[in-house]
């Protein structure tokens, strides 16, 4: 009888290195592959730039594959438990690294059935992160970008989101990276916040920045970032043109809008009860979402509506008859608000929320009830985090100690060690030299 063989792979940029793993798994038997799934990539590092569909389908045809059945986690586990193939087919380079623990693991599950792992010489001179990079530095389509939202909600527990109010903030957004018991941390995407936006304008959070201005902005994001985009469309205005800002965020890739249910002149949220502020009524809210849906031109874009009722010392009874309200009037999730700091009103709607609602995204802004961490949240059943003004709020204190500190002493060498390095600036932005 012929022999099995499984190969674990994520098939995003298929190169000759993965076609000689399977021309050498396929010397010893039927080939197997599991495709990691979205999820599966996306709890180790980036979304993989095809989705799992179109990965699938190219695995398929390709020479020597036999079978290609989804690999839900990065652990091979599972799979083997079904597969029990006789070999495991796998580069050399896992025997180094992060990868060992899972290679040990396949060693342990598979010796049960007598079954051996192979380790295939590492292909030289082509690396898939390299690929990646150059993949990154082509860019994307507004198209391609505006997917990504859903694609991440859908694949990840939590998907974490930073304001981003210029090409500068866009770039640590789309390129700040830190490693945490050896996994990756990046953000998932950029928030396009109307209290940043305005406040980088000089001008009060108060809807006076309009939209075209807004969206000359936000290019400069665009044009240096690939990730997705969370826009910020305050009360959306009059629903005469709320649709017109819907058409507009879509053709520009963004990937949803979301929505705060007050009228009026509206005041930043955080100022709570402190300012007179006034919320829609559910009908008029209702209708305003419904227009914007009406208004989309894809599937993907999103319209999101953000609950205002504990801003303004509402219950949260109210917040969640408003918020089941506007899922049934189209919106795609629910974002909801609170400035306390103990965010207990935030978990409660939360949990309450999810027990009639399995699926709609919920999106949450930590700006005060910040000592929550996103598992936590998760836990409760949000989806998006997004840190809504924290790259401003970080410049602008940095800023003004040194032009402080120029003024005190008529120079600004002693301001030297609280500013980059000329060399470190000429050299921030590829292609300055
Ligand atoms: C923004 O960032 O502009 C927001 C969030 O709307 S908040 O400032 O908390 O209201
Ligand atoms: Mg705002």
């Amino acid at each position: 009888m012929s022999k099995s063989v499984y190969i674990g792979m994520s098939a995003d940029i298929i190169h000759p290195g993965h076609l000689n793993i399977i021309k050498e798994g396929a010397k010893l038997g039927s080939v197997t592959v599991g495709v990691l799934t979205d999820k599966a990539i996306a709890s180790y590092k980036r979304l993989p730039y095809l989705d799992y569909e179109q990965r699938k389908m190219i695995v398929e045809n390709l020479k020597g594959v036999e079978k290609v059945i989804p690999q839900d986690t990065l652990d091979y586990v599972p799979n083997l438990m079904n597969v029990k193939p006789d070999f495991v087919v796998h580069g050399d380079d896992w025997k180094e690294g992060i990868q060992q623990e899972t290679r040990q693991r396949v060693i342990d599950t598979i010796k049960e059935w007598n079954g051996k792992v192979i380790d295939v010489p590492y292909t030289q001179g082509i690396s898939s992160s390299k690929l990646n990079e150059k993949v990154k530095s082509i860019g994307t389509t507004p198209e391609i970008r505006m997917k990504r939202l859903r694609r991440l909600i859908q694949a990840k527990p939590v998907v974490r989101i930073l304001e981003s109010h210029s090409g500068l903030t866009g770039l640590i957004a789309e390129n700040a990276k830190v490693s945490v018991n050896g996994m990756n941390q990046e953000f998932d995407g950029m928030w396009s916040s109307s209290l940043t936006d305005s406040t980088s304008k000089g001008k009060p959070d108060i809807e006076a920045v309009d939209i075209t201005t807004r969206m000359h902005g936000l290019n400069d994001t665009l044009e240096c970032t690939t990730k997705p985009i969370i826009y910020d469309g305050d009360t959306g205005g009059k629903v005469e043109h709320f649709v017109f800002t819907v058409r507009t965020l879509e053709r520009h890739g963004v990937s949803a809008v979301i929505i705060e249910d007050k009228t009026g002149l509206k005041k930043n949220s955080l100022f709570g009860t402190a300012v007179p502020q006034t919320q829609d009524t559910i009908e008029d809210f209702s209708a305003k979402i419904k227009a914007g849906k009406m208004a989309q031109v894809t599937e993907d874009f999103m319209v999101i509506a953000r609950v205002e009722s504990l801003i303004l010392g509402k219950s949260v009874e109210d917040a969640l008859e408003r918020a089941h309200a506007y899922v049934k009037a189209g919106a795609d999730g629910v974002m909801i608000h609170s400035k306390e700091k103990t965010g207990e009103d935030i978990i409660e709607f939360c949990e309450r929320f999810r027990k009639d609602n399995k699926n709609t995204p919920i999106v949450v802004v930590p700006s005060t009830f910040n000592h929550i961490t996103e598992e936590e949240f998760s836990k409760v059943g949000v989806n998006v985090v997004i840190y809504a003004n924290h790259m401003l709020r970080a410049s602008y204190p940095a800023m003004m100690d040194v032009a402080k500190s120029i003024l005190a002493n008529g120079r600004s060498s002693d301001a030297n060690d609280k500013c980059m390095p000329i060399k470190e600036i000429l050299e921030l932005i590829p292609g300055t030299k």
